[in-house]
């Protein structure tokens, strides 16, 4: 398959990406938020939970892993890489080493782990990943982002993609807003546009064929402390408007990331985009927290009930699908929860 075949199918019309690469730390404060011990057997127990549901097949183009998660073996036999192709998704793996503090901004981050990755890509390759992802993370407040983060991240994003794509896999390009403070709307949409068109000037500097990308931003939406609420529409057609401005027509496909909205907010927002999207976009969801926190919630409560766990999971993967095409209401998603 070639690398735009890739993002499309990762893409495709009706499925997203289930983001479960969640760093050792990063699921410890998930396991943490329901008491589960953060220990190996239970990562995994959880995870093929996921990745054995039945949503999987219709809904789930692509998983995106942690290394720890690529390199296990299911309790039933193949690796999980294999099980997620089995389903017909595509295997993903983050390489990103983390956001550190940035010298000479120390309160903002830049985002690490060039070092040594054609050597860790030809790994994963061979492990059975098809696509990876790198995180760029910027902070809005009076002072930032900085022009440092911006461009010194878009620099190491441009350089991952560029090495990811000699090795013949689809880099998703992740350059997240926070949606941290008390900044509205419109400030959201000036610093992502700054964000977004800093990205592809790199990207084009360093020769990254667009077309074998997948790009995965921040909605266009209010700081979570902003008072000045925003309703969906809204949210919808400031996103649309700022993606269909910076972002270049050959990039195949979008896949947002949920950042701290609730389940049903970042299934809404997403939908409102879908129903009113006229790009050539695949536009659709990476989601981590929108698709798994009822099912962890679940986990928390029994480890064992593997039915409630994944009936949870299959019901939001199935609303995000929905929304992937703009049919996504308020009313089916009361009527596939009873
Ligand atoms: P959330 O959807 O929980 O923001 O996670 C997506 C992700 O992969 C962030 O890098």
């Amino acid at each position: 398959m070639t690398l735009n075949e890739i993002a499309k199918k990762m893409c495709a019309k009706g499925k997203g990406i289930l983001a479960a690469d969640e760093s050792t730390g990063t699921i410890a404060k998930r396991f943490k938020s329901i008491n589960v011990e953060n220990i190996e057997k239970n990562r995994l127990y959880f995870r093929q939970t996921l990745f054995n549901s039945s949503a999987m097949k219709d809904f789930i183009g692509g998983v995106i892993l942690f290394d720890e998660t690529i390199r296990q073996k299911t309790t039933s036999g193949p690796s999980i890489p294999e099980l997620i192709s089995k389903h017909g998704a595509v295997p993903g793996i983050k390489v990103d080493k983390g956001a550190k503090p940035l010298a000479g901004s120390s309160d903002e981050t830049v985002t690490e782990g060039l070092d040594g990755l054609r050597e860790r890509l030809k790994e994963y390759y061979d492990l059975g990943a098809r696509f990876t992802k790198w995180r760029a993370v910027y902070k809005i407040s009076d002072k930032f982002p900085s022009a440092q983060s911006i461009k010194s991240n878009a620099h190491a994003l441009a350089r991952y993609a560029a090495l990811v794509q000699e090795a013949k896999m689809v880099p998703i390009v992740e350059p997240e807003v926070l949606m941290d403070g008390s900044h509205n709307i419109d400030k959201c949409y000036q610093v992502t546009t700054n964000v977004l068109n800093e990205c592809y000037n790199e990207l084009e500097i360093h020769k990254v064929d667009l077309s074998g990308t997948v790009l995965k931003p921040n909605m266009v939406i209010p700081g979570a402390e902003c008072k000045d609420k925003s309703n969906a529409e809204e949210i919808a057609k400031k996103t649309l408007e700022c993606l269909k401005k910076n972002v270049p027509g050959d990039v195949p496909g979008i896949a947002f990331l949920s950042g701290g909205q609730s389940e049903i907010e970042s299934s809404k927002n997403l939908n409102e985009i879908n129903k009113i999207n006229d790009s050539n976009f695949l536009i659709t969801f990476s989601y981590g927290r929108g698709l798994q926190a009822s099912a962890l919630r679940e986990f928390g409560k029994n480890q064992e009930n593997t039915e409630n766990i994944q009936k949870a999971f299959n019901h939001r993967a199935k609303m995000n699908g929905l929304s992937s095409k703009g049919e996504w209401s308020e009313e089916l998603e009361k009527e596939f929860a009873a």
